[in-house]
């Protein structure tokens, strides 16, 4: 086994202790000799992002039947794990995919609490990982990784694109409503920023526990911050219902709602009349003009009924990246600089339209302004092109 040659860095370390604690014989044997790769796929299927990470999980099946099920010149096993976006059950939901169930890369996950045992489990076991959401500024800043690369966007992006484009558009005073974890205030950081950067101001932020959805205190305090917008994120059964309740207080006739994508995304359908008019800003369209997007929204419907959204873009993604870096490496997930350089030469033929990744692994992307309208979040224009997470604080080893 490599640790026996490497010197001891704290990273060979904790890959040892990660491999005592799941020792079985036939773990070394399967890892040289080209027998299945197990892949930990962790991702909520219950709560209220149920629906985000049943999304990733087909596009990922998607890609890997594209692919005859083989990446690397190997056969690829999925062990899915639902970790119910809970922080709390975060540690041993990894432990488990590495421990029991002897995961030799992991994909997940969708909250930014939960992300965090992943990135730790990566950064001291050198496992790979691949984020198909969760947006913690961390993961891709102070806590960067050579093993830790994300497909999907960092919680700053589409938040700042969204307050830039207001400020052009000449708004100047805005409130951002959000749930109180890391999520809510990091989107509302680049909301800030973005607003900044376009001559607005943010005037407060107005929160409240995940994933609850009592919004009737925070509607209440809206009316006298005499601001021009409200800004939001929140995703999942979270976003319809805070949609349905924004309208039916009354404020949608009288502020308008805008916010980070995901308050519109997979959601239009419960969410009905309600939505119609929302702008967001978010790294994907419904309608996106480019041939890949066409073939992928069409496969992804005739595989699982539903119409293709964010999540299933960044499950996609999240897949054709482990393709990439598996190819790279010959099947061989242990070979770090093979397979984590592949990656990062790699421009992804993305359904939102190629892309690279930045120097601390998180895509550089167009973030595009959207219009809800009869069920479909029309793109109406770029609210930030080629746009880069600042990466501030990463150190790759
Ligand atoms: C997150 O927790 O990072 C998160 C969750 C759901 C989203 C976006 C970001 O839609």
């Amino acid at each position: 086994m490599q640790q026996k040659t490497g010197s001891i860095t704290r990273r060979n370390l904790g890959r040892l202790a990660g491999g005592l604690a799941a020792t079985t014989l036939a773990a070394p044997a399967l890892a040289q000799g080209g027998g299945a790769l197990r892949v930990g796929l962790m991702l909520p299927f219950s709560g209220t992002f149920a629906a985000l990470g049943e999304n990733i999980a087909a596009a990922v099946d998607l890609h890997l039947q594209e692919r005859g099920g083989k990446m690397g010149g190997r056969a690829i096993e999925i062990i899915r794990l639902d970790d119910e976006s809970n922080p709390a059950n975060a540690v041993q939901n990894v432990n488990r995919l590495l421990g029991r169930d002897k995961a030799e890369v992991l994909i997940g996950t969708v909250h930014s609490g939960v992300v965090m045992a992943l990135v730790q489990a990566s950064r001291e076991r050198g496992v790979p990982l691949i984020i198909p959401n969760a947006g913690n500024v961390a993961a891709t800043r102070s806590l960067c990784a050579r093993t830790v690369f994300r497909s999907s966007f960092s919680n700053w992006q589409p938040a700042y694109g969204m307050g830039l484009a207001l400020g052009k558009q000449g708004v100047k005073r805005a409130v951002w409503v959000t749930w109180d974890y890391a999520a809510g205030s990091e989107s509302g950081e680049g909301f800030r920023d973005g607003l900044k950067a376009g001559g607005a101001e943010l005037v407060k932020e107005l929160k409240l526990p995940f994933p609850e959805t009592n919004f009737q205190p925070l509607l209440a305090q809206i009316p006298d911050l005499k601001v021009d917008v409200v800004g939001a994120f929140f995703a999942g059964g979270g976003a319809v219902q805070f949609v349905r309740d924004y309208a039916a207080s009354g404020l949608k006739d009288k502020i308008p709602l805008c916010g980070s994508g995901f308050l519109t995304e997979g959601t239009l359908g419960g969410q009905g009349a309600a939505a119609e008019g929302i702008r967001t800003a978010l790294h994907y369209g419904d309608g996106l003009d480019n041939p890949k997007n066409k073939t992928f929204r069409d496969a992804f419907k005739q595989k699982t009924g539903r119409e293709a959204d964010v999540y299933a873009v960044q499950g996609y993604d999240a897949a054709q990246m482990l393709g990439i870096g598996l190819d790279g490496a010959k099947g061989d997930p242990a070979a770090e600089a093979a397979w984590a350089g592949a990656i990062e030469k790699a421009r992804i033929d993305s359904p939102r339209g190629a892309f690279t990744l930045s120097p601390s692994h998180n895509p550089v992307q167009n973030i595009y302004l959207r219009e809800a309208k009869g069920g479909q979040n029309v793109v109406i224009g770029i609210a930030a092109e080629a746009l880069a997470d600042p990466g501030t604080g990463c150190k790759m080893s």
